[in-house]
């Protein structure tokens, strides 16, 4: 036996009991350190591999209790137990001529050749394959990444405080499963926020809590769309909703977009009738055009005459940096057909994971019992902390004081790279926390990405950002809500620095 499984490694300080002193167990060598495991365990996972890879085929009887005890060097209390252990869980049955390993579903286990195992891709489902690797994993609080908040400045004050309320308040009862659609107080709470500073007509029983906005885009997908529809989404545009897209196994079509926004071809509604349309129309992500209010009429109007649903994604319009706040699409007209999706990742900080998705009034009725199914109300003491953080009116004054910080960083940025750059290359800035800088195709966005990286700056290449990468997708997407205006001149200078190296002269 012991050429199947092996010899069993004997602690230094227990030194291995002979045959004739096995009465003892030996579990008191217990593995400490780089001490060896207890001898007891080892014999199990020894059998256990063995049976598992076919060395001991089912079937096969295993050596008496005291045989294996002799020749392993333990007692034979070890071994009984041992034995025990792997027949109540199914490696081993005792029959009358003692104990056998038992049949197992595995080939190798059944003594049969060892079959290679498949390329892994092959065990991944179809649609695993859809999602490129575009998202680099540097970290995501490096001077210049886009979407992160500056969270050095959340108030962490008020935010213990409110948490500390609702577990005053709510606790044990908030340890329960909640409403599959979120907190009540907090629905509330977002609905009237939303009705005043965005312009959405709602009220709370249309507003679904979600795991931030990515599950927002999940759950709109699941509730709206089947495998094998049409979405469209903005090009360049948010690979969250192209990701979304993937999971419902739609047909993903790339939409252009230029300085108004998305622009939708003349012939698309007829040649590709979407079911899903995503768009970013406060802020286009990552470009940062506004959508105008023709293309909002135009596309509401096509959507509601097609029987599809907008996903209006909201998700840095509460930044707004210049002229009148822009309203939302959904509060437009009435009864528009869109699903307006927000998320607290920008206004409160990304690992909160609190976001919601607004349903239509009519649609949140009939997708109650969905959702029920669908949904489990959970996080909800952050919930609750959230809903009083907004109606007390803390979330409002945390807004206007980075409202204030995003302003004044966004204009050392934009200082900075008309420093460097024309004008003309620099895109967005109407809301949010990012600018867009073009760069001519000589200088290949990724790798410039890439070498900023190594200099410990994380801006984003646009081409990631693009289904049908092209010219005008070749760029930097610059974040500033994280970095200080202090930061910003100097990182710029790095950049340029970088540029011209890889330009062999300087990139204007
Ligand atoms: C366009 C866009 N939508 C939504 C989000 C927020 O997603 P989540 O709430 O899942 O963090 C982001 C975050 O970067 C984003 O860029």
């Amino acid at each position: 036996m012991i050429e199947i499984i092996g010899p069993l490694i004997h602690s230094a300080s227990a030194p291995a009991a002979s045959p004739s002193t096995a009465s003892r167990t030996d579990t008191g060598a217990a593995a400490a350190g780089d001490k060896p495991a207890p001898l007891q365990k080892q014999l199990i996972e020894r059998l256990q591999q063995a049976i598992l890879t076919g060395r001991l085929p089912a079937g096969s009887l295993l050596p008496s209790s005291r045989l294996l005890a002799a020749e392993m060097g333990v007692s034979r209390n070890t071994v009984v137990i041992a034995y025990e252990h792997l027949a109540a869980v199914g490696y081993v049955v005792a029959d009358k001529k003692g104990t056998r390993v038992s049949p197992l579903s595995s080939p190798t286990a059944r003594g049969e050749h060892q079959v290679q195992p498949a390329a892994p891709e092959a065990f991944y489902a179809t649609r695993v394959g859809q999602f490129g690797a575009t998202r680099t994993h540097a970290d995501n609080t490096l001077p210049l990444t886009p979407g992160t908040p500056a969270l050095d400045r959340f108030p962490l004050g008020a935010w213990r405080r409110a948490l500390e309320r609702s577990m005053e308040r709510a606790l044990p009862l908030a340890l329960g499963y909640g409403a599959p659609a979120g907190e009540p107080a907090l629905r509330e709470a977002i609905a009237t926020h939303l009705r005043v500073s965005r312009g959405v007509r709602c009220d709370g029983s249309q507003v679904v809590i979600t795991e931030g906005a990515q599950e927002a885009l999940n759950l709109c997908v699941r509730l709206f769309t089947d495998p094998g529809d049409i979405a469209w989404v903005e090009d360049p545009g948010y690979r969250g909703a192209k990701a979304a897209f993937n999971l419902g196994d739609l047909t993903t079509l790339p939409m252009p977009v230029d300085l108004e926004g998305m622009a939708v071809p003349a012939d698309a509604w007829r040649a590709h009738p979407p079911k899903l349309i995503y768009t970013s129309p406060a802020h286009q992500y990552p470009t940062g055009a506004v959508l105008s209010v023709a293309r909002r009429l135009e596309l509401i109007a096509q959507a509601r005459r097609s029987g599809a649903w907008l996903i209006e994604d909201d998700y840095d319009g509460e930044f707004r940096h210049t002229g009148e706040p822009i309203a939302s699409m959904q509060g437009l007209v009435p009864d528009a057909p869109v699903l307006y999706v927000g998320s607290f990742s920008k206004t409160m900080f990304p690992a909160l994971r609190i976001g919601f998705v607004v349903l239509p009034g009519a649609i949140a009725e009939q997708a109650a019992v969905a959702l029920q199914e669908m949904l489990r109300g959970g996080h909800r003491l952050e919930q609750l902390a959230l809903a009083h953080f907004i109606e007390s009116g803390e979330f409002g004054r945390h807004l206007g004081r980075m409202r204030r910080l995003y302003r004044e960083r966004q204009q050392a940025l934009r200082d900075a790279l008309t420093t460097h750059f024309e004008p003309s290359q620099i895109l967005g800035g109407n809301c949010g926390m990012h600018l867009t800088l073009r760069l001519p195709p000589r200088i290949p966005d990724r790798l410039l990405a890439e070498r900023a990286l190594a200099a410990r700056l994380n801006p984003r290449a646009l081409s990631g950002f693009a289904l049908q990468p092209r010219d005008e997708t070749n760029g930097l997407v610059i974040g500033y809500g994280n970095t200080s205006a202090e930061q910003l001149a100097p990182a710029i200078a790095v950049l340029a620095g970088l540029m011209g190296e890889m330009a062999g002269a300087r990139v204007a």
